[in-house]
């Protein structure tokens, strides 16, 4: 029967957080506390663990799920989310983060009706359309005010997160695993563990509550090498040559990035195998010395001799038909028996679920990691999952793919944390198409979206910041025109929004006239000299780039004795009103030096705000300095 009654049957509290095997989580000592709810089903002879982390410090509750088959027969489990909160009200607001490859993450808002809403990924990845962190709140709450509860999910594949007002006129809301080709058999004895959720609670709106998330992100969730020192600025030649590179190629564009203080130089998709377009090569993981003679021992050390390190891409989860991996183990790509498959971007998915696949394709890739000095991986996924099956798993079994493909994902991402844990990895999934903390757990930083468009940018980083840090947010300063919206938008500008992220270069700066190279030196070191505030500090939307005519935000330090604000106009209008910008999060009582020159009260700051310069053009942009006298 696919009947279940769960009964409690004890408790136990500990200090401390419960880990997941297999699985990324919030970690921590002592702060933490652990609660575990033990449920069974005296007839199927099913013990069910929740697992309660609380983090009190930041309002911050995970919640973890652990199924036991404590029968003598298989159990089947068809469903088990993460998740099911029940609220004492049915009159909340439902937010969700939707969009598509290159527009990523945009706000949409709605009053919960009855019956379910949802979002979901059935993709294998978090996916480009939907991600999985969602808001519930009151229908009155903003920035500032209003309770608010965010709920994000641990978990990098296909996931369903689903509210409703319900007969009763509660809220439900429910996260976890998708159960659209769902089916885990457990044998007895065995267990399942299913991802971690995490629930942020504030009172005092979106701002708040965007903040708890960051600091515990930023301080709980991410395994960063660089825990403490900066992370380098760094400079990728993807968007300047594409495949079309050769040695020589690349030192050029180091050459003309290190004087400018540009520290890591990275080496992006077409080093390996034959892969001069998309349609080959994947899964041969050594130097094409036709590209590279000599190899990365020859490469490497003429970036190292710049002043800067090396940093270098992979895409290990996919395979091309015409490559020497496919051609000795095609039975190795998901793909089911007697049917055609499906390409992305010419290009199939590896089966992850096999232990010999990640082996293989692991070992490849620590054996050219562990050849010369490289300090930062970037770590891409250019298509989602299709053609949902194993060779290797019995037809009864493939409801277990999706998920075991992620489990063996994270199993090779420990790996390589574990076997270089001094490299940096950024994440990648045709730009933000798996911008998920589950990833993050792993990789400090994710590319945010394939789009560098500043403009763009404004409105993709604004969504991303609901739930994810700056120093998540993957994003560089691009040549103009774009090449996806065409737009020219000054270095200045580009500048400003790339800071609003991990911030880099993807060009080639042999391209830019003097006066650019001197405003990108005065970039880098502003950054740099900023860093903490930047990336560290406490993050404040000042605007919303949907609805105002230009987009702010501030970073703010702990002690409120420093801020950065920044400002992007959009495209402008004759006879623009006069407007100020009401800044956040000062301290009232402190006087502020504004860029070196003027002194502001804070609370002046806060209430009456910064007269915002008219603009005389599209798309410019102001950074305020404040210094505590
Ligand atoms: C994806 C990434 C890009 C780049 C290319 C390389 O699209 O998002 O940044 O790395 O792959 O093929």
């Amino acid at each position: 029967s696919r009947l279940a009654d769960l009964r409690y049957t004890g408790y136990e509290l500990k200090k401390g957080k419960y880990s997941l095997p297999g699985l990324p989580a919030f970690h921590g000592g002592e702060e933490w506390e652990t609660l575990v709810i033990h449920l069974a089903d005296s007839t199927c002879k099913a013990s069910v663990k929740l697992y309660y982390g609380v983090l009190e410090d930041r309002d911050l509750i995970t919640r973890a799920v652990q199924v036991v088959n404590e029968g003598s027969r298989p159990l089947r489990l068809r469903r088990c989310a993460s998740l099911c909160l029940d609220f004492q009200r049915g009159d909340m607001d439902f937010i969700t983060f939707n969009g598509c490859h290159a527009q990523e993450r945009n706000l949409d808002r709605a009053p919960l009706r009855q019956g379910v809403q949802s979002v979901e990924s059935v993709r294998g990845t978090s996916s480009h359309h939907h991600n999985p962190f969602v808001i519930l709140c009151e229908h009155s709450a903003n920035e500032d005010c209003g309770v608010c509860y965010g709920a994000m999910l641990v978990y990098s594949g296909s996931f369903l997160a689903a509210a409703e007002r319900t007969q009763l006129e509660n809220n439900r809301l429910l996260l976890g695993l998708n159960p659209y080709h769902f089916c885990w058999t457990l044998e007895p004895g065995q267990s399942f563990t299913a991802p971690e959720a995490a629930l942020v609670c504030s009172p005092n709106g979106f701002g708040q509550m965007s903040r708890q998330f960051h600091r515990a992100i930023r301080e709980n969730l991410i395994h960063d090498p660089c825990q403490g020192k900066r992370r380098p600025v760094l400079i990728n030649n993807w968007e300047a040559t594409e495949f079309d590179f050769d040695a020589d190629k690349l030192v050029r564009i180091a050459q003309a990035a290190a004087p400018l203080g540009i520290e890591l130089f990275v080496m992006d998709d077409g080093w390996f195998g034959v892969r001069n377009s998309d349609r080959s090569g994947l899964g041969d993981w050594s130097v094409n010395e036709k590209k590279l003679p000599g190899g990365l021992e020859a490469l490497v050390p003429r970036i190292r001799e710049l002043g800067m390190s090396f940093g270098i891409w992979i895409e290990p989860e996919m395979v091309s038909e015409d490559s020497d991996l496919y051609r000795a183990h095609p039975d190795w790509a998901l793909g089911a028996p007697n049917r055609p498959f499906a390409r992305g971007r010419n290009q199939l998915v590896l089966d992850f679920s096999r232990k010999e696949v990640r082996d293989h394709v692991y070992g490849a890739i620590k054996q050219v990691l562990g050849s010369t000095c490289i300090s930062y991986v970037k770590w891409d996924m250019n298509r989602s999952l299709t053609d949902v099956w194993s060779a290797a798993l019995p037809a009864s079994r493939q409801g277990e793919l999706f998920h075991r493909f992620v489990l063996g994902v994270y199993d090779i991402l420990d790996r390589m944390c574990r076997d270089f844990p001094h490299i940096l990895i950024e994440g990648c999934c045709g730009g933000g198409g798996r911008f998920d903390a589950g990833m993050l757990y792993y990789t400090p930083q994710i590319w945010c979206s394939d789009n560098p468009d500043a403009i763009d940018r404004l409105r993709i980083q604004y969504g991303t910041s609901f739930c994810y840090p700056i120093s998540a947010m993957g994003a560089h300063v691009s040549a103009v025109p774009n090449q996806q919206t065409g737009r020219s938008v000054s270095v200045e500008t580009r500048g400003v929004v790339a800071m609003a992220g991990t911030f880099g270069y993807e060009m080639d700066l042999n391209y830019t006239t003097q006066e650019e190279r001197e405003t990108i030196k005065k970039q880098v070191a502003f950054f740099k000299e900023h860093y903490d505030l930047i990336q560290r500090g406490d993050y404040y939307r000042l605007s919303d780039p949907f609805a105002a005519p230009f987009t702010a935000w501030e970073q703010v330090s702990p002690d409120r004795r420093e801020a950065l604000v920044s400002l992007v106009s959009h495209a402008n209008h004759a006879a623009a009103p006069f407007r100020t910008l009401r800044l956040k999060g000062l301290d009232p009582e402190a006087q502020y030096r504004v860029n070196g020159g003027e002194v502001w009260p804070g609370d002046v700051l806060m209430t009456a705000g910064w007269p915002v310069p008219i603009p005389t053009g599209d798309y410019q942009s102001a950074q305020l300095y404040l210094r505590a006298e």
